[in-house]
């Protein structure tokens, strides 16, 4: 799994079919090698080149380390910047020693002069053929280290012209939408200032040489940071044609007071290489996710189909008018009755109210036991929304406590969605959201949180804290709330979090360890939805990927979509409604009912199966996305046809991911056919019109 060569001082890290090579420089760095296909003997790889100089350039520059320090001369990202107790500003790190255990490789990195420690650690996950790595920063001297600059580190592809970029972009509500470009021969950064992921970018990235991959063939180089703080990823390609992906928290405005005996451990880095296409990358992502990042309490259990009034009714919650929505929810098969903004305090718009997590009793006279007893009753669990970080300055909370906000004294602190942040750096204010929370999990039978943050950061100032401090609120505060969930996790360890940031601002590797599954976006208009939904399946599994049928006629775009439609989009990943359901007729109800009762059905093969991008819903006016089960005997197709013109014949679907030689039944067509001719002939879709949808089932023949 992982080697060692001796004679050439390089470490051979192996999944099963990728290895990722790193060598000991002369000049005592540790350089990236390789990163690709597997190759057959430990002779097959190089050792770390001794790189040439040019004038203007030196060797060092063009050496391609792993975790850069920013000394002597260096030019492009480092790693790590860091300013000593004398004030020298330069890190001079040197190999000392590494250290392997079955999957993990720790190397040993220590600066020349400066007790300044760095332990670089690779984890091979051999079955995703992907590279977790991630960094401890150490100060084992006596004197105060300040970090200004602490990424993960960098990761280099093979030096060749024509990188194309492929990215996640977005903006509420039209997040995670995928755009590609060129590399130019300078430096492009993907980046989040805003004290949370972002709507904007996403942590996420892949890579191909001259835009010769595609969905299914090509290779492809991809990579992921697990932080849900500020982050940064900086593409560098330079005229040498090096091209350095440094990932890690952002240094903007950051700042870290190492103290003695202190270390500082830099979020995971995940990286890969495939070379079947961005669709095999995809995968990967995705099996990983659900075998080692997901929380793993609920990491094997299916997510439920939900209901959630909050596109219905908005902040107008109460006892009667829920009960009402649950007796239908009930009837149509839904398993989890979810309520959302408004139960709290004085909550009747997002003027005031947020903070106190105290029952409103004018809107639950009988607490919110008596509904969720209802809900439980009607034979489904019970589910809550929150926003624990934020504050309206119109709540008691605030009113108590009004140093407990990010704020400069002498500024007035903006409010976005009429509301400011609690600073989670602060330990009373972290004990506070935790006793809030875990109260609620104790007093009620609630088996799911939809934990929301509704604004980016402003002001970021923490008055009370030392002056060497007050930096550090990016990171402390997005670790904060990876603690608190942690903790109540580990009290309430059944309970499922939803990551809700205003839609699908806060999703990310790192989240996703503390959090079941994530809410893409605000947007739950069924067509636009296919496009943010095939961005997300770039990175995130469709196992976490809540999506709702809401409104005929949708409120982003007002445009009006059929029942079927709607489920369709929303059943390509975890199902939920959000429709006023007071206003469906009997047929509206036996029609979803019928969906929920085909998702229920086929959810183990969209929930834990392979998903293949089959049509893009950005290049073809027919779409198509499919699932096939882990043991390749059933697979689930979807097609949209966003319209038809001039009575075109659509294209045949080619299937993907099936058994060549076994046989398979289309729907209850009686001819079965092989795997290999529905992936090569492909299948007809019968759709006309414009927006219409089908589900198309594929099943092992049994003789
Ligand atoms: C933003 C979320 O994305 C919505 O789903 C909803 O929960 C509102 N916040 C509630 O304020």
């Amino acid at each position: 799994m992982i080697r060692h060569d001796a004679s050439k001082n390089i470490w051979v890290l192996e999944g099963d079919h990728i290895s990722y090579v790193l060598g000991l420089s002369e000049l005592g760095t540790i350089n990236h090698i390789y990163c690709g296909e597997k190759l057959p003997y430990l002779s097959d790889y190089a050792s770390a080149d001794r790189v040439a100089a040019f004038p203007y350039t030196l060797g060092s520059e063009l050496s391609e380390e792993e975790f850069m320090g920013w000394g002597k001369v260096k030019f492009t990202e480092p790693s790590l910047k860091a300013t000593f107790h004398d004030h020298v500003r330069d890190v001079d790190l040197a190999f000392v020693d590494f250290e392997i255990s079955e999957h993990t490789l720790v190397l040993l990195l220590r600066d020349t002069h400066y007790p300044l420690e760095v332990k670089l650690y690779y984890k091979v996950i051999p079955d995703c053929d992907l590279i977790e790595r991630y960094c401890e920063i150490v100060n084992d001297g006596e004197t105060n280290i300040t970090l200004e600059q602490a990424l993960t580190g960098s990761f280099y592809v093979p030096r060749e012209k024509d990188y194309r970029l492929t990215y996640l972009a977005g903006r509420w509500p039209a997040e995670t939408q995928l755009d590609r470009v060129m590399m130019p021969d300078t430096k492009l950064v993907l980046e989040s200032r805003r004290g949370t992921t972002s709507h904007f970018a996403n942590p996420f990235f892949m890579l191909d040489q001259g835009g010769k991959a595609d969905e299914h063939t090509g290779e492809v180089y991809y990579g992921a940071l697990a932080f849900s703080g500020n982050w940064k990823i900086v593409f560098e390609k330079d005229k040498f044609n090096m091209v350095k992906i440094s990932a890690g928290i952002n240094d903007f405005d950051f700042c870290w007071n190492l103290k003695p005996d202190e270390r500082f451990c830099t979020p995971k880095y995940i990286v890969g290489y495939v070379n079947q296409g961005f669709g095999q990358a995809s995968r990967n992502l995705h099996d990983y996710q659900r075998k080692y990042v997901l929380p793993e309490v609920n990491r094997n259990k299916l997510r439920k189909v939900l209901y959630n009034s909050w596109d219905a009714t908005w902040f107008d919650v109460n006892e009667e008018q829920q009960t009402k929505l649950a007796e239908i929810a009930a009837k149509i098969g839904v398993e989890l009755f979810v309520v959302d903004d408004g139960w709290f305090g004085a909550r009747h718009s997002d003027r005031a109210g947020l903070g106190d997590w105290f029952i409103n009793e004018d809107k639950f006279p009988n607490g919110l036991q008596s509904l969720i007893r209802k809900v439980n009753d009607l034979g489904m669990e019970f589910g809550l929304w929150i926003e624990p970080e934020g504050v309206n300055p119109d709540s008691e909370l605030y009113r108590a406590h009004p140093q407990w906000v990010y704020h400069f004294e002498t500024r007035e602190p903006t409010q976005i969605r009429n509301q400011l942040i609690l600073n989670l750096a602060r330990a009373d204010v972290r004990q506070y959201i935790f006793d809030c929370i875990d109260s609620l999990l104790t007093k009620h039978q609630i088996a799911f949180i939809k934990w929301d943050m509704n604004r980016n950061f402003s002001e970021p100032g923490f008055p009370s804290a030392p002056p060497e401090e007050q930096k550090e609120i990016w990171v402390r505060h997005a670790w904060g709330l990876y603690e608190i969930v942690e903790k109540l996790k580990a009290k309430h360890p059944t309970v499922i979090f939803q990551s809700c940031s205003g839609g699908g601002g806060r999703v990310d590797m790192g989240i996703l360890q503390y959090f079941d599954q994530a809410w893409p976006s605000d947007n739950t208009d069924a067509f636009d939805r296919l496009r943010i939904q095939e961005g997300f399946s770039y990175a995130y599994c469709a196992k976490i990927m809540e999506a709702w049928v809401s409104d005929e006629v949708n409120w982003v775009n007002n445009r009006k979509l059929s029942l079927a439609y709607r489920f369709h989009s929303a059943m390509t990943g975890n199902l939920g409604i959000g429709d006023n359901l007071l206003k469906w007729g009997d047929e509206d109800s036996r029609e979803a009912a019928k969906w929920i009762q085909l998702y229920k059905e086929i959810r183990p093969i969209i929930q834990e199966g392979d998903q293949y991008r089959l049509l893009s819903v950005r290049e073809s006016h027919l779409a198509s996305v499919m699932y096939v089960s882990p043991s390749r005997e059933e697979a689930v197709v979807f097609a949209f046809l966003h319209s038809n013109s001039f009575d075109n014949e659509l294209p045949r679907i080619r299937l993907q991911g099936l058994d060549e030689q076994t046989l398979y039944r289309v729907d209850d067509r009686e001819q079965a056919l092989s795997g290999k001719a529905l992936m090569t002939v492909g299948i007809k879709v019968e759709l006309r019109g414009d927006f219409q949808s089908k589900i198309i089932r594929i099943r092992k023949m049994v003789k």
